[in-house]
């Protein structure tokens, strides 16, 4: 018998007869069988595959004694298949709210040991309820999710339990952050409800996400694949771009989850939390006055200047290993968090291709949800050239970039490192996209291309014609980048507003941001916009 039938069984035998001590016990008693969750051995079980049970996880994400659990007695009420005899106090999911660093989170915490964690109504009810107090009171939702499923036993049921989270977790969107650990299993249509959240967070080995699982893979299309090559960490945050962080366990996991949570206001109303900095804020850094390579073909590293820039070098990278000629992430600066977006010159020379353009556009639009100030570094040649991106809709991903930097009306600083050239240097944070204050660095490039494109079209014929074709391009091309590969002639339009000495970059950045704390913008009354997708 469960500890839930054996109390309604003493409640309709006379509870109300009992003292007042015994009346205690026995809640002690109903604690502590619903703490076991699905018992002692399949808990041994969850720490063998090196997993943590749900409740140890929640223990480890919130600060100590902060956890308020609800609905602990919560059983399903089916009765098909067995059900009946098998109420579990909990059924499935441990829900309810706490501190992060002090400040309220709700989280629901799935639990592999009942019924594999899998989607019930009940279950379902439960983190609708903990979603519903977080819309209300504005404070961020936190999934950690391990579980097989729809509860295959409650047959359509749990899929009408699963869209009622789909549906709040799409009318929470751009009002609390929420934020989903795949810490086990996430197949069929469960992955859609991490998928609607802010952040994806992934453990390495032990988690898996996928539509169709290896099995029906196999079925439909003859591959043979494994659950970790299909839907594993590692592919989800390098190839399919679905997750944003992979986490080699589950304590780094959580921790990096609160980690995350520092730089996030607690809901769309809130500014993001300001640290008192450690950092001088007029740290000049003489070393970027030189970092950008004399020959324009030349690599470098853009985090590092990333880095030289911000609060104590602090950089927290968002999608690290996806698409990675274009870097995102959260940093300080002077104790205030920004968004920064910025091409990665060592991958693919820093070119906008569709995977950058989708990974940049997301995290644009998160930052401008929750008024957290986007600071942008371009060094862009251009979008990738390509059959391949040309069929696969580069045209329709890179306008996204373009929407989601047009639509923001959060703070928006730019630094032109190098190369702003064409089309991109208009998506890139513009002045003509509502940039608030463009910097460029003397090094800066901004031309409609570069200056060998350029005299192949300009100077086709006279360079057909000349005596040394090869040799006359070069001569041309020199001339062209004289020209124009430099930040003068936009300045001189005002497209930029100052030209600034790399070294004294985070002071400029700083005292920017400062100027631009209370900046106020709308776009125009609407439903919503129809951004490309
Ligand atoms: C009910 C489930 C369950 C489910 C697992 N269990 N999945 N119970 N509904 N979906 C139970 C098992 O019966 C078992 O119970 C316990 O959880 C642990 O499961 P194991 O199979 O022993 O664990 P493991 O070997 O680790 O395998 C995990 C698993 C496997 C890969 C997740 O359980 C599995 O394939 N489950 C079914 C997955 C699935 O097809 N789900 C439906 C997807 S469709 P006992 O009592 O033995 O401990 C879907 C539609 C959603 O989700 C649509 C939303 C729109």
């Amino acid at each position: 018998m469960t500890t839930s039938e054996r109390s309604s069984q003493e409640n309709t035998t006379g509870t109300h007869n009992k003292s007042s001590q015994e009346k205690l016990a026995e809640l002690h008693d109903m604690k502590a069988g619903a703490l076991l969750g699905g018992g002692l051995r399949r808990i041994e079980t969850q720490h063998k595959k090196g997993k943590l049970t749900a409740r140890e996880r929640i223990d480890l994400l919130l600060d100590p004694d902060t956890f308020n659990e609800l609905d602990m007695f919560v059983t399903h009420r089916s009765s098909d298949f067995g059900l009946a005899e098998q109420r579990i106090p909990g059924d499935g999911v441990v829900t309810g709210y706490g501190h992060i660093d002090g400040r309220l989170v709700y989280v629901f915490s799935q639990d592999f040991t009942v019924f594999g964690g899998s989607m019930s109504e009940a279950n379902a009810e439960k983190i609708c309820k903990i979603m519903d107090m977080a819309m209300k009171n504005g404070a961020p939702v936190i999934g950690l999710n391990d579980g097989g499923g729809a509860r295959i036993q409650e047959g359509v049921v749990s899929l009408g339990a699963y869209a009622d989270i789909f549906l709040r977790n799409t009318l929470a969107s751009g009002v609390v952050p929420q934020i989903s650990a795949v810490m086990g299993p996430a197949a069929g249509g469960a992955v859609y409800s991490p998928a609607l959240t802010d952040f994806i967070f992934m453990v390495e080995e032990t988690s898996y996400m996928f539509v169709t699982g290896p099995d029906v893979v196999k079925s439909v299309t003859h591959e043979d694949v494994t659950f970790e090559q299909l839907g594993g960490a590692r592919v989800h945050n390098t190839t399919s771009g679905v997750a944003h962080f992979s986490c080699p366990s589950e304590p780094d996991c959580i921790r990096m989850i609160r980690q995350l949570l520092s730089y996030l206001p607690a809901n769309n109303l809130e500014d993001p939390p300001r640290t008192t900095p450690g950092d001088s804020p007029r740290r000049a850094e003489e070393v970027l006055d030189s970092i950008v390579p004399e020959n324009p073909n030349k690599a470098y590293d853009m985090k590092e200047v990333i880095h030289h820039i911000v609060d104590d070098g602090d950089f927290f990278e968002v999608q690290e290993t996806f698409a990675q000629n274009i870097v995102i992430g959260f940093a300080r600066l002077n104790g205030r968090p920004v968004g920064i977006v910025a091409q990665q010159p060592r991958a693919l020379a820093g070119v906008l291709d569709i995977n950058a353009s989708d990974k940049a556009a997301r995290f644009v639009r998160f930052c401008d949800c929750f008024n957290i100030p986007i600071l942008t570094f371009v060094d862009v040649p251009g979008f990738l050239p390509g059959v391949g991106q040309e069929h696969n809709g580069i045209i329709r991903h890179g306008a996204k970039l373009l929407y989601a930097y047009c639509e923001a009306t959060v703070p928006k600083i730019t630094v032109i490192t190098r190369k702003a050239y064409g089309g991109a240097y208009d998506v890139m944070s513009s002045k003509h996209i509502r940039g608030d204050i463009n910097y460029a660095w003397p090094s800066a490039e901004i031309a409609v291309m570069g200056g060998d494109a350029a005299v192949k079209i300009l100077f086709k014929d006279e360079i057909e014609k000349a005596a040394n074709p090869e040799q006359r391009s070069k001569e041309l091309a020199a001339e062209y980048m004289e020209k124009f590969g430099n930040p003068y002639i936009a300045a001189s339009r005002g497209y930029i507003d100052e030209i600034i000495e790399p070294r004294h970059t985070r002071y400029k950045l700083i005292t920017a941001l400062e100027m631009l704390k209370n900046k106020r913008d709308n776009n125009p009354p609407k439903k919503h916009g129809n951004i490309p997708l």
